[in-house]
């Protein structure tokens, strides 16, 4: 699957990201195109710090099971009896099948190959005629050291975050800055709605993804539709690169239309979150929050709604994106609202359906712009987070 052959892109493949915004240049296109450079993220991105593997939500009841695929790993997370969720690798321990292929929801886990049975704590459970037939136990092996490997993780919000290596800090410790940041938001009353985007795979490399979602200034010629936000623009990077993000203000005009599902229904007006109207009655302008959660979730904060993207790597040009909408208490579920949340779910589905032409023509200049010796810029104004995202990347991947 990798090519082991290239060498690694290190730091003197750079070409100046560290320089002031307006003149740095940005990432080196191979790491882009190159499966050699997705087998290094995969080494250290997406091994040695936390990232998201999916949502919580995706195994609601006791036994639940959910396989995934995501940057080169196989794993699987699993709902216990007690409600936690943990995490394995979804590798058998006889022969290394993959031992979970579709979600589903089980007492216990055989493998397809030779039934090896585990349970959902990943004990090993049966080795049916291992040591001769009718025979259910071998020499030298133990069942009790061939559970299955364990991967550590833990939930935030609702995704589950993992962390393949096990060294990364807690994720509390981790979070703890973007949690204060957020904690003026007061999202712990925030439901899951029905309503979301369907799964789409996209023809580009995750970061690509990630930079078309963290600038708004192609917003004008790509989503003619949305308002250029007025001056103000504020970035913040975490110093721990727990996140990015960015809070933008929000006109009059765009905040009514937002209050009634971004203009898409005349329909009854969605609640907003108490710091939004207690913003508007002090009149002071209220503003969007966007934040990355490195390295491959998506937060975005609107007035009334809240916004979860997640990634899946799959190849180094292959990636899934995922969303999922919670409301304010009640207005995830109630049935007057389903209408307007369905056109949120559809907007962003169509936003997305706009941007991916262009993202994956980005794509595919990747290595040609390598070859012409060519690196990208940044606009000073719009870019400053796309810049601080690709600084991550550089000094998280890269040798
Ligand atoms: S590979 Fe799983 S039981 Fe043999
Ligand atoms: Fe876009």
């Amino acid at each position: 699957m990798f090519d082991r052959s290239a060498e690694p892109v290190g730091r003197a493949d750079l070409g100046g990201i560290d320089l002031p915004t307006g003149s740095a240049r940005g990432l080196p296109g191979r790491l882009y195109f190159d499966p050699a450079a997705f087998d290094q993220e995969r080494r250290t991105i997406f091994r040695k710090s936390w990232f998201a593997a999916t949502y919580a939500s995706d195994l609601p009841a006791p036994g639940d099971i959910h396989p995934v695929s995501i940057a080169g790993w196989e794993l699987l997370l699993v709902r216990a009896r007690d409600g936690a969720i943990r995490c394995f690798h979804n590798i058998c321990r006889h022969r290394g099948m993959k031992l979970v292929e579709r979600p589903g929801n089980a007492q216990r886990i055989s493998c397809r190959y030779h039934c090896w049975t585990y349970g959902l704590d990943g004990s090993l459970l049966a080795t049916p005629h291992l040591g001769g037939p009718g025979i259910n136990q071998g020499e030298g092996i133990h069942p009790e050291q061939l559970g299955l490997r364990e991967v550590r993780c833990a939930v935030w919000r609702d995704i589950v975050f993992v962390d393949v290596d096990g060294v990364a800090r807690p994720l509390d410790e981790h979070f703890r800055q973007l949690e204060t940041l957020l904690a003026e938001y007061e999202l712990d009353g925030l439901q899951l709605a029905a309503e979301t985007t369907p799964e789409q795979e996209v023809p580009f490399n995750w970061k690509i993804q990630i930079e078309g979602g963290i600038e708004s200034y192609h917003l004008p010629w790509v989503h003619p539709q949305l308002e250029l936000p007025p001056m103000g623009y504020r970035f913040e990077a975490d110093p721990a690169d727990a996140f990015i993000g960015f809070k933008t203000p929000m006109s009059d005009a765009e905040m009514k239309r937002r209050a009634a599902g971004n203009g898409a229904s005349e329909g009854p007006v969605l609640p907003n979150f108490p710091v939004i109207d207690a913003k508007i009655s002090r009149g002071e302008a209220p503003q969007f929050l966007i934040l990355f959660v490195l390295p491959n979730v998506t937060a975005v904060v609107m007035p009334n709604y809240l916004v979860l993207g997640l990634l899946r790597p799959l190849a180094v040009d292959r990636t899934v994106v995922r969303r999922k909408f919670y409301y304010v208490g009640a207005a995830a579920g109630a049935p007057g609202l389903a209408g307007t949340r369905s056109d949120i779910a559809r907007i962003w589905h169509e936003i997305l359906q706009q941007d991916i032409p262009f993202l994956a023509e980005v794509q595919k200049m990747c290595r040609v712009r390598d070859e012409a010796g060519m690196s990208t810029r940044f606009s000073p104004y719009w870019e400053v987070g796309l810049h601080m995202f690709q600084k991550y990347v550089a000094r998280n991947a890269l040798a």
